[in-house]
């Protein structure tokens, strides 16, 4: 079921009685890369998802956000379906939202899944990644960026094994409004860095990391994990940056064995 909240598209899946949890994407995507994973939790947890404004179908607006209007857009959905303490869960992007969505209001949260991202703000290579991203989006059009930019994000295998999926994922962020695609670039350049509250998340917390994502790595996702308190880490193999699209059952597996526990 489809409901509109703050002018978001929201995503509802499973019996609202059920444990909520909330799955936010990464960039530049929507939320049916969570399909599989909502496909197989919905049976047992109330599974919400969105799509993050200027992506998907969330219209874009002006295009200028922060990672802070991000974090307001996802309170605005908890307070209005009223979720009594959902799993956080998010990718990458997803995940720069979930951890300043922790250190903003941990307490709304009754566990956090973080896959494939990093804590860390831009260094000022990234911030010029960044800038030229939106200056060739400005010059060229979306297509090449996000050719180039979703080629980067998956694994050889899944490029090579689900060539029409990924194809068709090309397309569809082509489709995407330059203005959101741009506005989400500039709220990840001026977000915070958030590595200090590690130490600090008192949840129980599952961190996933794809063994060949080269946009964050084990060698990035390790030391992370490591300062969360008794945090479960787990390396899928032969995956990429896009874990629960290239490797959707072991993904799924990792995330209900998680919450199995909880
Ligand atoms: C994502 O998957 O959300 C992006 O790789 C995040 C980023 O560009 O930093």
């Amino acid at each position: 079921m489809k409901e509109i909240i703050n002018g978001l598209s929201v995503f509802l899946e499973g019996n609202s009685k059920h444990k909520p949890i909330i799955f936010i994407h990464g960039f530049p995507y929507d939320h049916k890369m969570w399909k599989a994973q909502i496909d197989e939790l919905s049976e047992k947890y109330f599974c919400v998802t969105y799509d993050i404004r200027g992506l998907g179908d969330s219209p874009a607006g002006e295009g200028q956000y922060t990672m802070e209007s991000f974090v307001d857009d996802l309170e605005s959905i908890l307070q209005q379906l009223k979720l009594n303490k959902p799993v956080l869960c998010g990718l990458s992007m997803g995940g720069y939202i979930s951890f300043r969505a922790l250190e903003r209001m941990e307490e709304k949260f009754s566990a956090i899944v973080l896959c494939d991202t990093r804590s860390e703000a831009d260094n000022n290579e990234g911030k010029l990644k960044r800038a030229s991203a939106i200056k060739r989006i400005n010059t060229e059009g979306l297509a090449p960026f996000a050719k180039d930019f979703i080629t980067n994000c998956f694994g050889d295998d899944y490029k090579k094994n689900s060539k029409e999926e990924f194809e068709k994922q090309i397309a569809k962020s082509s489709s995407f409004n330059p203005a959101g695609v741009k506005g989400c670039l500039l709220a990840m350049l001026g977000r915070n860095d958030t590595t200090d509250y590690l130490s600090k998340i008192k949840i129980p917390a599952l961190v996933i990391c794809g063994e060949n994502d080269v946009l964050t790595p084990p060698t990035v996702m390790k030391p992370l994990a490591e300062k969360i308190n008794g945090v479960e880490f787990v390396i899928i193999k032969n995956c990429g940056h896009m874990s629960p699209i290239e490797k959707p059952k072991e993904v799924t597996e990792a995330i209900k064995n998680f919450l199995g526990k909880l």
